[in-house]
């Protein structure tokens, strides 16, 4: 276990020595991991142009610290417990040398089939131990794993595929959410039928009977490992090899391959894990996030492993069989820390709190909260019912590109403020700008959230396109990194985050692109144009409203709308359907033709009262029509 903050004035002890001295301050962080090879330099870095270099010289795997160093000194301590989405299927778990033979077993799959060093490996599966032991397969043999949403169409498997060109393809015959059976093989091979680079696909079965098999292509997980052996050492990383790809929605264009590199990323995750929730040794850590997303990748998997603790994969979603479900694994499996979304607590807060009568949920001690804003009525609800008052919320900020987390509230230590993110971790410079890159000083302000020093974690590119990374991230505020977020400090130096500034949606804490959705939906026969915007929803967090300009106006309502989910479930995932349509006769463009989102969010909000400066539109007037239409549309539904 990582050496962690104990008190406030630790923490501040701390913060200063990692502004101070981050290079010494981070050395002795690192010194605390498995490394074959000690670095040359602890840090090099350029954000003029986006060049970050952590640990320079040094080698090391990941692994080694994930899962040899425990399966030695505690080899029948329980790594993963993983519960079933059905009831009667029950639970399993796999002990840290257990995990360690099907990680090496794993390994020697996917050299068997060729696979090497710097090459790409894509998961799709869902939450399973399976999908836990492809990863760190990946990891323990240098190849770089991309992890695909299993929520994601067969379309958005190809747009990746085709960006990052993986050899081998992991997936299972089947996946079940609830009452729902989803048959990924299946979407797995409308892709591949596209995708002539994949060399293998990986299936893992299930026992689902439908499914196809191609000779020679195809192989079952299950024959692979039966004749694989166990014994796989690890490869010796360089410092800055990459980890993994993980693909994310921006503001425009296609998803982007943020690209994480071995040391820095292993040294942030173990030491934030360990410092955010305030880990003890015999933690039962539970974070509710799918593999498919970066919480999944950085704290159900690598942060509590490399701390030697206990993670918690479940399967199936918070209300099958019923409501109580999250309460009764919790219980189960005697979880002490539980991490999970805001939507995932306002929806079962839609429920009522009576399911608590028949629930202990005395084991827990810390309870975390990501991947969107917390709501204060949410943040209340969740200390009183779930945490019995007693457990404190580390309400985490962070992104994909940010590998772990950065402002949070130390568990048991920082005093919180509901919905406050509260203050950065050590080694993380925040400051708040405004719309031309000033920097904003003082407390009781707002603005666009960035960040003006490296941290070990941060991205190191997008995949083979650094020059998109530079312009991204590092551009629209010279040398600094720029979020994306808004925020506000407030006179204690405390952060809240006020949600995206730019053209991202985050519905149920799945970050999408309006431009994807746009593109999407522009794929209908009858929309000639639209522009998408995210609007407040009280369980989601944002739902998204689209405006539509049709060839045919006069065309259903109803009739539109299950056609345009539909395409956007092909083209990008059911995640992704817009909550409602409108069909407009224009939309509110600048002289220069740029579409006004500001005002089309405001209206999607019934804010009319607050639409702000609409004098550099194009033709003002179609404001007016387009609250006219809300507002009939409204009295007609
Ligand atoms: C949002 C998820 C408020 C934010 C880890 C960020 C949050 C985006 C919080 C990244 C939080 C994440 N409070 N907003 N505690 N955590 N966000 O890449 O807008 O899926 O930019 O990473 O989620 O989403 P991503």
């Amino acid at each position: 276990m990582i050496d962690s903050i104990k008190s406030m004035s630790n923490y501040i002890d701390a913060y200063q020595k990692s502004i101070q001295e981050p290079e010494i301050f981070w050395s002795e962080v690192a010194a605390q991991f498995v490394w074959e090879r000690n670095w040359d330099s602890v840090l090099k870095w350029n954000f003029q142009t986006a060049d970050i270099k952590w640990f320079e010289g040094a080698k090391c795997n990941i692994t080694a610290n994930c899962i040899d160093r425990f399966a030695l000194t505690m080899p029948d301590k329980k790594a993963i417990i993983w519960e079933g989405n059905d009831l009667n299927t029950g639970s399993k778990s796999l002990t840290f040398k257990e995990l360690q033979i099907e990680v090496s077993k794993f390994s020697n799959v996917l050299k068997g089939l060729g696979v090497k060093k710097g090459d790409r490996v894509a998961i799709y599966l869902p939450m399973l131990m399976e999908g836990a032991i492809a990863m760190l397969s990946c990891a323990r043999i240098g190849a770089i794993h991309t992890v695909i949403f299993a929520g994601f169409s067969a379309q958005s498997i190809t747009d990746r595929v085709n960006d990052c060109d993986p050899k081998v393809i992991i997936t299972s015959d089947s996946m079940v959410r609830g009452e729902k059976k989803i048959n990924l093989k299946k979407i797995i091979d409308e892709s591949i039928s596209q995708t002539p680079q994949v060399k293998h696909c990986i299936v893992l079965n299930r026992g689902d009977e439908d499914i196809n098999m191609n000779h020679g292509k195809d192989h079952w997980w299950h024959e692979l490992m039966h004749e694989a052996s166990s014994n796989c050492e690890p490869e010796n990383m360089n410092a800055e090899d990459p980890l993994f790809i993980l693909y994310t929605s921006g503001s425009t264009g296609k998803p982007k391959g943020v690209l994480h590199t071995v040391a820095g990323y292993m040294v942030y995750v173990g030491y934030t894990f360990a410092n955010v929730f305030n880990i003890q040794k015999d933690d039962i850590f539970w974070c509710t996030a799918d593999i498919g997303w970066i919480t999944g990748h950085s704290y159900s998997l690598y942060g509590s492993l490399l701390n030697g603790i206990t993670t918690v994969f479940f399967e199936g979603i918070p209300t099958y069989p019923d409501h109580g479900r999250f309460w009764d694994i919790i219980d189960k499996h005697h979880v002490t820390i539980f991490y999970t979304a805001p939507t995932a607590i306002r929806a079962l807060e839609s429920f009522g709190t009576s399911v608590f009568s028949s629930k202990k949920l005395s084991s827990l001690r810390v309870l975390g909260s990501v991947g969107e804003p917390i709501n204060e009525e949410a943040w209340h609800w969740y200390h009183k019912n779930v945490g019995k008052g007693n457990c404190p919320i580390v309400d985490t900020w962070w992104q994909t590109e940010t590998g772990g987390i950065l402002i949070s509230p130390i568990a048991n230590i920082t005093p919180l403020i509901p919905a406050f993110a509260t203050l950065p971790l050590p080694g993380i410079q925040p400051m708040l700008v405004d719309e031309n890159g000033v920097e904003i000083m003082g407390n009781e302000v707002e603005g666009n959230l960035c960040i003006k020093f490296p941290w070990p974690g941060m991205a190191r590119s997008l995949y083979k396109n650094h020059h998109r990374f530079l312009e991204t991230y590092f551009s629209i505020y010279p040398s600094l990194y720029f979020t994306g977020d808004g925020c506000k400090r407030n006179k204690d130096g405390y952060y809240r985050i006020t949600g995206r500034v730019d053209d991202v949606i985050n519905v149920s804490g799945h970050r999408i692109g309006t431009g994807e959705v746009e593109d999407a939906i522009e794929a209908h026969s009858n929309v000639v144009e639209c522009a998408v915007v995210g609007y407040n929803h009280d369980i989601k967090g944002q739902a998204i409203y689209a405006y539509l300009i049709c060839l045919d106006k006069t065309v259903d309502v109803k009739v539109l709308k299950n056609e345009i989910d539909k395409i956007v479930s092909d083209k990008i995932g059911v995640f992704s359907r817009p909550e409602q349509i409108q069909i407009v006769d224009g939309l509110p463009k600048t002289r220069s033709g740029k579409i006004m989102r500001r005002i089309l969010r405001k209206i999607a909000e019934d804010d009319y009262a607050n639409l702000g400066d609409v004098s550099t539109l194009l033709d003002a007037s179609v404001v007016d029509q387009i609250i006219l239409g809300k507002t009939k549309k409204i009295s007609q539904s």
